[in-house]
Parts: C-alpha cells; structure tokens; sequence
C-alpha cells in the first residue's frame, strides 16, 4: 500500500491521508486513469480505524444497471421474479464496518445516483422489496477519471449527489506533472516486480532518460507496464532502450533534453531554465508557452522557478 514519491504534490496528498483517515469524511478522489486513485482509497482505509474490515471496491461502470440496485442494496425474498427464495445480502451491507469505495462514481445512471444519495445523506438503506430501514456504518469513498464538476454541468451528473461527495476532493496530478517521482517509481516497481525471479535488476541509464522525457499518457500504470515487460524481455537483467523502445508511444515522447533536466530529482538546473526562460519571455505568455514545451502545469513551472531559487520575474504584458 506504499505511495511511491516525494514531489510536493505526493508529499502533500500523503499528508491530506493521514488526516482524512482519522476521521469518516466522505472522500471524492480524481485523476486520470492510472494516477494512482485506488491505491488512495485503499491507504485511507488501511490508515483508517476500519482496516480490519472490509474495503469494497464497487465498479459504478460494469456492474449492468438492471442488477445494480439488488446488487448494492441487497433484495428480500421473492422481491422481483427470478430473485433467490432466501433473498440475498447487497455489497453495502456486506461493507458493515468499512470502507465502500465508490470507482468510476460519474458511470452511476441518474437513478441510482437518486438513491445512493439518499444513502449517503442518512447513512440507512432499504433492501429491494423491503420496507424497513437498515442502519449502515460504513465509510464512503468515491473516484473518478472524468471531471465530475464537468459532468454534473452536462446534466450527466446530479448536482446535490456531487456537492454530497465533494466533502473532501483529492486529486492525484499526472505523472508528467511530477516527473521528479519517475525514478523512484522505477526503483519501486524492479524491486517489486523482480522479486520473484531473483531481483537485482537495472536500468540503463539512456532508458532513464528516456523515461524522463516521456509523457505517460497511461500514468503509474503505464510505468509498472513497461517495467513488467522489461523484466521480462531484458537480457543480463539490465533494462535497456532497445528492449523497451517499441512500447514508447511517439505521440508522447521526448520533448527535448531541457525537460529531462528540469524534472531531475536532484532539482531544476536554474542555468538551464533561466536560459529558457530568457528564450520564451519573462511575461505570462512565455511562461504558458514554455510550459507547454516541457509538457508540465504553468504551476509546476512557477514551482520550479521558486524551486531553483530565481524571481518571478516581471510579468510584463501578457
Ligand atoms: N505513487 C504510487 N506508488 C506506487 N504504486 C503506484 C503509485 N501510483 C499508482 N501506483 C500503482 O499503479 C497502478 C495503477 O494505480 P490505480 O489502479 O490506483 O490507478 P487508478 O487511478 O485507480 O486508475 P483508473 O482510473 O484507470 O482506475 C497500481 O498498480 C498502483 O498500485
Ligand atoms: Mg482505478
């Protein structure tokens, strides 16, 4: 349950954890796919005084509609044709004590977001074709790859369930947003993933760079895929740029060496981004314009100016 890294991002994100394990907020994390959303949940629980109990991982989008009330909500006997004879139990009561996470919560249709909200403003439920109310104590999580704030502007989401599960927002940031955690990342996955055939593995330097440069439109997932591959198709267990190479998606590869150097973990190189900045202007627009270049957040890049100890600079027109 290890949350590889220590760019400021992680730091802070492993930080609003520990906080928000202590107590039973409702927690609504998003990021795109592969940030590392279900690993958050999973450490709030295990950080949570509910870690001896379940964490139930409900996939809002392949669970078919037809059986999502009965399977969250649980059905009494002869509820509906084809029902079991002794009803069943549903995955919210199965949670007794911990944690229900709610993954790809913008995939819910809108009637049963209707009743998951009733759920979540009274913490009871009814099961099908019962009318008597159970008490639920459990600890609800929520996750999305798709902007919720969007989604709920486009009418595909009901507005009081997204403000019910905004309580606490988490956002896991891209992996090119934070490039400093690559090696560390790496470091993580040979020694988990090598692990079994005898570990010891490495990587080439060149193919360091290269993962630097890189843009991981996949995020950590993509990341733990390569290694897995690597380790699997590596001679002398050294990973290196021909054995990995055809997995690189061009489209998203390489935006020059300044942005290796920018995101190495020994910290920006402030010659090389003054010079940068010098070449794309002090002003707002040379600063949008470089990041962009470097593929990271107008954020990231003012991070990275404090970080390497220059000023601002003037804004300028902009
Ligand atoms: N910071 C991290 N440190 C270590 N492992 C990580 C980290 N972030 C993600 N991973 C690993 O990367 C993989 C993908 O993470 P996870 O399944 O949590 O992503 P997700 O955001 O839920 O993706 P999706 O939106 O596609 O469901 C998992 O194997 C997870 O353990
Ligand atoms: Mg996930």
């Amino acid at each position: 349950m290890k949350i590889v890294g220590e760019s400021p991002a992680i730091c802070r994100l492993r930080e609003l954890i520990r906080k928000v394990a202590a107590t039973d907020a409702i927690v609504l994390i998003q990021g795109e796919s592969g940030t590392g959303k279900e690993l958050v949940a999973r450490s709030i629980h295990v950080q949570s005084s509910r870690c001896k109990k379940e964490f139930m991982a409900i996939n809002c989008g392949a669970i078919p509609e037809s059986l999502m009330e009965s399977t969250l909500f649980g059905y009494e006997k002869g509820a509906f044709s084809g029902a079991r004879s002794g009803g069943q139990i549903g995955l919210l009561e199965k949670a007794e004590g911990g944690t229900v996470f709610f993954d790809e919560v913008s995939e819910m249709s809108l009637s049963l977001q209707t009743k998951i909200l009733r759920t979540l403003e009274r913490y009871k439920m009814r099961r099908v074709g019962s009318n008597s109310a159970i008490d639920l104590n459990v600890r609800f999580i929520a996750a999305s790859n798709k902007n919720l704030r969007d989604a709920m502007e486009r009418g595909a989401f009901r507005r009081d369930l997204y403000f019910r599960l905004d309580v606490v927002p988490l956002t896991v940031p891209p992996l090119r947003e934070r490039k400093e955690d690559i090696p560390l990342l790496v470091d993580w996955f040979l020694d988990v993933l090598g692990k079994d055939s005898g570990g010891a593995y490495r990587m080439d330097p060149a193919l360091m760079r290269q993962f630097m440069a890189y843009d991981w439109p996949g995020n950590v997932r993509e990341l733990r895929n390569f290694i897995e591959y690597g380790i699997l198709f590596c001679e002398n267990k050294t990973l290196t740029v021909a054995a990995l190479e055809p997995r690189f998606d061009s489209a998203y590869y390489s935006r020059g060496t300044a942005a290796v150097e920018l995101a190495s973990p020994s910290g920006p190189d402030a010659t090389a981004l003054q010079a940068l900045l010098q070449r794309f202007g002090h002003n707002v627009t040379g600063k949008k314009a470089l990041a962009a270049h470097l593929g990271i957040s107008l954020a990231t890049l003012y991070r990275r100016i404090r970080e390497a100890g220059l000023t601002a600079g003037k804004s300028g027109r902009s």
